[in-house]
């Protein structure tokens, strides 16, 4: 059976750029941009499996010494910028007078609040590029009327009425639903931010979530250690990984592979994603994933995702598969496989990738239970 295409792929298909899938791309930095009508720079799409129509990405160039024409919309956006230093003026619809206007560089983070009226300037002569995640799919599938996305004068005063202070980055970090959330508009270099400790999800992995700028679309930053690996969890489809540091590998395999699917002779429906600084995955829906960190230096990855647990404002549909969450082992009813219950070969396999690049072993030992 064919597939038909969303409204949101009808749109990506108007829009006049590539549009990217796969599961995953190894630099988004190096993704062909193509000339941009609508917004005045280049650009691409990336619509990866693990999106399925919560998430939307894109990847854009801003000209340099130049800027991309004004736009707002009613869908979310998180912005990472990949390259280069400039500055975004932000207003409410009908506000122009009451324009703000912050500065960015390479690792600054932030949210374009919704509906806010928004332009990117290139502040150099060099390349500026920005990663963009968004909630657009979501909003437009269920509007599927562009003129209304994109050109209502609703100010959302609730998320943004040009606070002088809005993207001044704040130290305001909260336990919210058991994950330590900071709650600030801006982070100047996600790459060189604090990030707390989350045993939970593996031995020295530190884990910070982040909401922003009022927006259901949030994310995290998480670190691990050379030598070491994150348990196996698994969610709802639509989160994003963006690899800030180190290089490594994620398996992912749907839920028919099983929790041991080496063992239960299921090893071919296991995907390899391999990563380095600029690679972006998403999981899909239900898939087992579990990251490797094979270089010489901790891991960093930004996540995208909505959430059913963190942050202020949850998307309940997020909740369908996350049972007891993210951080509970499968046993008690949650979506995470403990070390113990893990395939024996995911250890011997990245002993064995670590060892062929001079990485040292640094994961505790632990005794396999039986399942
Ligand atoms: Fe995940």
């Amino acid at each position: 059976m064919a597939k038909r295409p969303t409204s949101y792929e009808l749109w990506l298909q108007e829009e006049g750029i590539p549009v990217i899938d796969g599961y995953g791309i190894t630099d988004v930095t190096a993704l062909a941009r193509r000339p941009w009508k609508r917004t005045g720079g280049s650009g691409a799409y990336i619509d990866l499996k693990g999106m399925e129509g919560f998430t939307g990405m894109y990847v854009c160039e801003i000209p340099s010494g130049g800027a991309l024409q004004p736009e707002n919309h009613l869908y979310e956006e998180l912005i990472y910028i990949l390259r280069g230093v400039g500055a975004t003026e932000i207003w409410s619809p009908g506000e122009k007078t009451r324009k703000m206007h912050f500065e960015w560089q390479q690792g600054s983070l932030f949210a374009i609040p919704l509906n806010t009226r928004h332009r990117m300037i290139n502040g150099s002569r060099e390349p500026a590029i920005f990663l963009a995640v968004t909630s657009a799919p979501l909003m437009i599938d269920l509007l599927h009327n562009m003129p209304f996305v994109m050109g209502s004068d609703y100010k959302f005063a609730d998320r943004f009425d040009g606070e002088h202070d809005y993207f001044t980055p704040t130290n305001a970090r909260n336990e919210v639903g058991g994950f330590i959330n900071w709650e600030t508009n801006f982070i100047a270099d996600a790459r060189g931010a604090l990030v707390d400790p989350s045993e939970a999800k593996g031995y020295g992995v530190r884990i910070t979530s982040f909401d922003m700028g009022g927006s259901t679309l949030v994310g995290h930053i998480a670190e691990w250690p050379v030598g070491r690996y994150h348990k196996a969890h698994f969610h709802q489809g639509g989160a994003i990984l963006l690899i800030l540091r180190s290089e490594g590998y994620t398996l992912m395999w749907p839920p028919e592979a099983g929790i041991r699917p080496y063992q239960s002779g299921h090893a071919d429906q296991v995907v390899r994603v391999d990563w380095r600084e600029g690679s972006v995955f998403s999981p899909p829906s239900g898939w087992f994933h579990q990251h490797f960190n094979t270089g010489k230096e901790p891991a960093r990855q930004l996540a995208f995702r909505y959430s059913g647990q963190s942050g202020k404002y949850l998307l309940g549909c997020w909740r369908a598969i996350n049972k007891e969450g993210v951080r509970t082992g499968v046993r008690e009813g949650g979506t995470m496989i403990e070390y113990e219950d893990e395939d024996p070969q995911i250890r011997v396999d990245f002993e064995a990738s670590i060892r062929k690049v001079g990485v040292p072993m640094e994961m505790p030992r632990f005794e396999y239970a039986e399942l």
